[in-house]
């Protein structure tokens, strides 16, 4: 049965991977104007006043009085409430597992484990299809199986959250204990795999361990990396309920049409007998798909028949949700005297499990950064027994700028050039692995403006010079990068009244960057209104699209869908005119959203109002609704976002204490759509660079697979007194081949900042601190 399975998914995955290369190819070789992005949306001439505009969060007021409506703030007649009991091994079979005592306790309604858990399919892991959300694809709690430490071995059921936390300390289990992969040594000596992720995480140009041999100047490190965990400040929950075959998942998720068609696949219904809202998310980051809690929960409310609300605990977000993995990773960089790199290499190990497919990927900025002549770039896994791990913002490129900008920095040193010279010098032409052109970069432009703004200028060379009192004080530099995306699957529909008033509909999600703001502006731009005559509706699965707030790609796939969707309008609205119309006669491409309708774009004074036109065709109101174009663009051009990061710290003589003391970021991300929650989204990823370089690290104990710091007491990020005032600029200069020119701007933010405060603390102490986080242990 399984063989068969496994044989279908390949013989898919196959079809799938040669359909894909077809395309590329196609897309390679096709005329630009063929091409969605080919011709520049119009949007990028024609704004409105609307579009970059700093517009405070529409629904900041609903937020501020409480009545945005999360997950676990959902009221269900008749709920009862929900807690998970962990294992404490990582590998092994539960051998006695007595919950008597917990079924008797006060308001307990269910007690639910393997041996009463209903039948459920295997969740579809992420990346294995296109709707498939789950973090892991293991059973869930089918069987007496343990995989790792801090599994869910029971759901307890009652009728207040303080009875089921109670009484699931009444629960008493005993495991044989199986023998567990649980140190990253040990796994590596198990042996590695090629890690992939898109494609095989290996890219070979030339001979790189030759050039680097040859090279007059090289450095040769290796740097590492500790396991994260997601922080998100609200708690991973879900309030839910059965009506016959029917679920209904009110759940924080940045990816409702995933969790609806995955949940479907578990339980053995279709994919619209499932609805999961999710209209406004506390955070995800990568962390906010389909984990087992839903899953228990959803299992657990059909056992009891009655609504289940699950709120993970901030220990049980550390048990049920995976973070980043662990990575080590070797760069080797060989230039000639003038700087010019003649060997970029990258190799390394990241840590795994067999049941999912995310190897953290940690080269994909050293595809793209730079101009040298040859390349050695490969991830490699090696497997452990641990809970799954998964996305968390700028997966891969978060640490892997790391790696690469110390790298760089260090090469600056032994050459004795400025770093943002020596990153000047090595900007490349085209893209250097790919050989696509660039659809837009400007990250000499970007580093340009910030060093003016910062005062680089001021930096002395030498480390160790500036001192204020007890504190070292300098200056550190990083460039970053995140891959534009439009991810397949957008779609929206527009309904348009006869009183002008455009609503309109993407299974979309609002994690608190202010999604439906921007959109709102976007469209009324683009249909040529006023915001308040546009209302923006996300966050449910029954809404159009197959859309995730992930890859910092949302904004794409919403502002190509709404495109797409209102050519469609313009068209549907084209065959309403009536024969003395100013429009009469012109096609859909001539004509742009204008005052309250439709004009000529180059003849604006040829115009009808949307009441006009629906009125006198005798129209309430019309709705279109159609897909976005496939995301061709990204085959045809190389298409980033690129930052440059600044960093001043000061350290302390005596304890190694490192105190940010300011940070600029600069950033190139195409056309900045609303200036006030796009800063938001470069402050918050910078801050959370911040933690990565300095605090963030997850104590797993090697012996026996547990995580030891599961609070946010004992996981450091950074507070306020951490942070100082951050600046961050932009270049706003459009990608003419994206819509509206924007890039996404949610996870570019964190990339470079592990490596423009690792190279400050160098500036300022003469210590070059290749593992992070850099706590004061490491510079005493
Ligand atoms: Mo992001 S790590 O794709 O949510």
């Amino acid at each position: 049965m399984s063989v068969v399975k496994d044989l279908k998914q390949t013989v898919q995955g196959a079809m799938q991977g040669a359909m894909q290369g077809v395309m590329a190819k196609a897309a390679q070789v096709a005329p630009e104007s063929w091409l969605p992005g080919g011709r520049p949306d119009i949007l990028i001439e024609h704004r409105n006043g609307l579009i970059g505009a700093p517009v405070s969060r529409l629904d900041g007021s609903l937020k501020v009085r409480g009545k945005a409506e999360f997950a676990a703030e959902f009221p269900m007649k008749n709920m009862v409430y929900s807690a998970l009991a962990f294992s404490t091994i990582a590998k092994g079979r539960i051998a006695t597992l007595d919950t008597a005592e917990a079924e008797a306790a006060d308001g307990v309604v269910l007690v639910m484990t393997y041996r009463n858990a209903p039948r459920m399919a295997r969740p579809p892991a992420l990346m294995t299809g296109d709707k498939a959300g789950a973090g892991d694809d293991l059973p869930v709690m089918q069987d007496e199986c343990i995989h790792w430490n801090g599994q869910p071995i029971a759901v307890v059921l009652a009728e207040t959250q303080e009875q089921a936390d109670y009484a699931k300390s009444l629960i008493h289990v005993t495991y044989d204990v199986e023998t567990a992969t649980t140190s990253f040594a040990q796994a590596r000596e198990n042996g590695t795999e090629q890690g992939t992720f898109m494609g095989p995480l290996l890219t070979e140009i030339g001979d790189a361990d030759v050039a680097l041999a040859a090279a007059p100047i090289k450095v040769d490190q290796v740097y590492r990396t500790p396991r994260q965990n997601h922080n998100a400040l609200e708690l991973h929950a879900a309030t839910l309920a059965w009506e016959g075959e029917r679920l209904l998942v009110h759940d924080s998720s940045q990816g409702v049409t995933l969790v609806a068609w995955s949940l479907g696949q578990i339980f053995g219904i279709e994919e619209n007998q499932v609805q999961v809202t999710s209209p406004f998310v506390g955070g995800g980051f990568g962390g906010k798909f389909l984990w087992q809690h839903q899953t228990l929960a959803a299992a657990a409310a059909k056992l009891a028949k009655r609504p289940v609300r699950i709120t993970l605990s901030r220990e049980g977000v550390y048990r049920v949700v995976g973070g980043r993995t662990i990575t080590e990773q070797r760069i080797a960089i060989g230039a000639d005297l003038d700087g010019h790199f003649k060997a970029v290499i990258q190799t390394g190990t990241v840590a795994m499990t067999r049941h999912n497919a995310l190897p953290e990927p940690f080269i994909s900025s050293a595809r793209h950064a730079y101009g040298a002549e040859t390349f050695k770039l490969r991830v490699e896994v090696a497997y452990m027994d641990m809970l799954a791990n998964t996305f968390m913002r700028a997966p891969g490129e978060a640490v892997g700028t790391f790696a690469l900008e110390s790298a760089v920095d260090e090469l600056a040193v032994a050459l004795g050039i400025d770093p943002i010279e020596l990153r000047a010098r090595n900007e490349p032409e085209k893209d250097p692995t790919s050989g696509l052109p660039f659809a837009s970069r400007n990250i000499v432009e970007a580093f340009r403006q910030g060093a003016e703004r910062f005062g680089w200028s001021k930096r002395q060379t030498t480390p160790g010079e500036t001192r204020q009192g007890d504190w070292l004080v300098g200056m550190g530099c990083a460039s970053g990068s995140y891959p534009y995306s439009r991810a397949p699957g957008g779609a929206a529909r527009i309904t348009l009244t006869q009183a002008g008033h455009a609503t309109i509909y993407v299974a979309a999600h609002e994690m608190g960057m202010g999604t439906a703001t921007v959109h709102t502006q976007v469209s009324a731009a683009r249909l040529g209104l006023e915001l308040d005559q546009v209302t923006f509706i996300l966050g449910d699965s029954t809404l159009p699209g197959n859309v995730m707030a992930a890859g910092s790609g949302q904004t794409a796939v919403i502002g190509g869908s709404v495109m797409a969707a209102q050519q469609a309008l313009v068209a549907e609205l084209l065959k309403l005119l009536q024969k003395d119309s100013p429009l009469a006669g012109l096609k859909a491409e001539q004509l742009l959203g204008l005052n309250g309708g439709l004009a000529k774009a180059d003849e604006p004074e040829r115009h009808e109002t949307y009441s006009s036109i629906l009125t006198r065709a005798g129209k309430d109101e019309i709705t279109v609704e159609t897909d976005a174009p496939p995301p061709l663009e990204s085959m045809h051009w190389c298409m980033y976002s690129h930052c440059a990061q600044f960093c001043e710290v000061g350290v302390h003589v005596v304890t190694g204490e490192t105190r940010i003391r300011r940070f600029l970021g600069s950033f190139d991300c195409g056309r900045i759509l609303n200036a006030k929650t796009a800063a938001s989204q470069f402050r918050g990823s910078i801050i959370m660079g911040l933690g990565l370089a300095l605090m963030e690290e997850t104590q797993f104990d090697e012996r026996n697979g547990r995580i030891m710091n599961p609070s946010l007491a004992e996981y450091h990020i950074p507070v306020h007194m951490d942070v100082p005032e951050l600046d961050v600029i932009w270049t706003d200069i459009p990608d003419p081949h994206a819509p509206m020119g924007a890039h996404g701007v949610g996870e570019i933010g964190v990339t470079g900042v592990g490596a423009a405060v690792a190279n400050a603390i160098y500036n300022a102490t003469g210590k070059r601190i290749r593992d992070l986080p850099i706590t004061l242990d490491k510079l005493m």
